[in-house]
């Protein structure tokens, strides 16, 4: 029933040092005398202390009753003392601190190591309690609550004086959404609190789409993770400015671009460059696995592009890199059996059964790559229609060359 894994006492010594590390370095930019150095370093170690502890993993899918709802109350009783727990969403898993406790979101970017001009989404629970963290929820607002919530659709709105700068990334604006994950809004509803929550991977790695990945990641950095088995969805939910004029899409996802139109009867624009100035999040690198990673652009048959692919990885083979080979959809039988014939040992080919399937898998297999030590990785891009859209978007980011 319950996973308390003991393995933990070597600890996550890695990302220990690298969140040191990263302590020291800002400390030696920022000081100048001994003293004040022996006082950055003293600080920098507190700092690990505190983020340093045993893990406990609690597999939410075999919970019932009674001990589903004690697993509910600690997390709460966690995020009101001011903890950062790790829970799942349906878009990715979250790793969560009360939304009001300054003390507590500073600790996400702590062990993210995200800067701290990079905004968080607030987590809520009711629409009633989006309004207390705002200026204004508009007309449009409500519609699109009332329509997409719970579900992957985050709004960027007027800020209230009552929510922590640290939040909302010095910005005057605040990103909200209502998950549809029956674990993260019993979280919220139990704590009464909104819970603000980054994707739970540290800053520019996949983001993390299943409890197993999150323990690898985060273990002996938070006290509790939340295992809610894969999320359905798989990308993170569309952002969407509703404080600009087109309202406009700054990070694509599940909800798309025409669903909005629909329910707001006007134009609205997709920012797909210039959301590096406006969502500042995306100024960083995001979602990239170890391996280098070539995208084919979609030519205008799908075999044209097909043969892309395997004329890039025929050479990386060549060269002798590991490569992993990923199609967007199905093929054929008798060419996969071609191709995998072809490329082995070296390579191996990951065939997805449809767009949505690639979408809900694709950092699960970019989390792989690097497990399994994939030098390059060679994907079949995707024409940029509904959530291919989104997926298109996450894979470029992800990517270093096109081909
Ligand atoms: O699906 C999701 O959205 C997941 C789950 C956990 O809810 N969360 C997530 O959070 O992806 P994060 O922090 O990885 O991405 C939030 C994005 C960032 O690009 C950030 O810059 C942007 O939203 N953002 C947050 N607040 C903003 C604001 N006030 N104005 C513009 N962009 C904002
Ligand atoms: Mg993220």
């Amino acid at each position: 029933m319950k996973q308390k894994r003991k393995d933990n006492k070597k600890g996550n010594d890695n990302l220990h040092k690298k969140i040191l590390n990263n302590e020291f370095e800002k400390n030696k930019a920022e000081t100048k005398n001994t003293s004040e150095k022996i006082e950055g370093i003293m600080k920098a170690t507190e700092k690990i202390e505190a983020t340093k502890q045993e893990t406990e993993i609690l597999n939410m899918k075999k919970l019932q009753g009674f001990s589903y709802s004690f697993a509910i109350q600690k997390a709460a009783k966690l995020i009101q003392e001011g903890e950062v727990i790790v829970f799942p969403t349906e878009t990715v898993y979250g790793l969560g601190a009360n939304a009001y406790d300054p003390n507590a979101v500073r600790k996400i970017y702590l062990i993210k190591n995200r800067p701290s001009d990079n905004p968080l989404i607030v987590h809520v629970s009711s629409i009633d309690m989006a309004k207390t963290m705002v200026t204004e929820f508009n007309e449009d607002a409500e519609k699109l609550a009332k329509r997409f919530w719970p579900g992957p659709l985050t709004l960027i709105l007027p800020k209230s004086a009552i929510v922590p700068d640290i939040t909302t990334g010095g910005l005057d604006t605040i990103a909200i959404r209502m998950p549809d994950n029956k674990i993260a809004l019993d979280i919220i509803k139990i704590a009464s609190l909104p819970i603000a929550a980054p994707s739970a991977n540290l800053s520019g790695k996949p983001s993390i789409t299943n409890g197993k990945d999150a323990y690898e990641e985060l273990n002996s950095v938070v006290p509790l993770i939340f295992d809610g088995g894969q999320c359905r969805i798989g990308i993170e939910s569309t952002v969407l400015n509703l404080t600009s004029n087109p309202i406009t899409i700054l990070r694509e996802g599940a909800v798309t671009r025409k669903q909005i139109e629909d329910v707001l009867r006007k134009k609205i624009e997709i920012c797909k460059e210039c959301d590096i100035a406006l969502s500042p999040g995306m100024k960083y690198k995001h979602y990239s696995p170890k391996a280098t990673v070539y995208l084919a652009k979609p030519r205008d048959s799908r075999m044209k592009t097909i043969i892309a692919v395997l004329e890039k990885t025929e050479k990386l083979i060549e060269n002798e890199k590991k490569t992993m080979v990923v199609l967007s959809e199905e093929i054929p039988d008798r060419m996969k059996k071609q191709i995998e014939e072809t490329i082995s040992p070296l390579g191996k080919l990951v065939v997805f059964k449809s767009i949505r399937q690639m979408a809900h898998e694709i950092f699960k297999l970019f989390r792989e790559a690097d497990r399994k030590r994939y030098e390059s990785i060679v994907i079949e891009g995707l024409f940029e229609d509904g959530i291919g859209s989104a997926v298109m978007d996450r894979i470029k980011r992800a990517s270093d060359e096109t081909i």
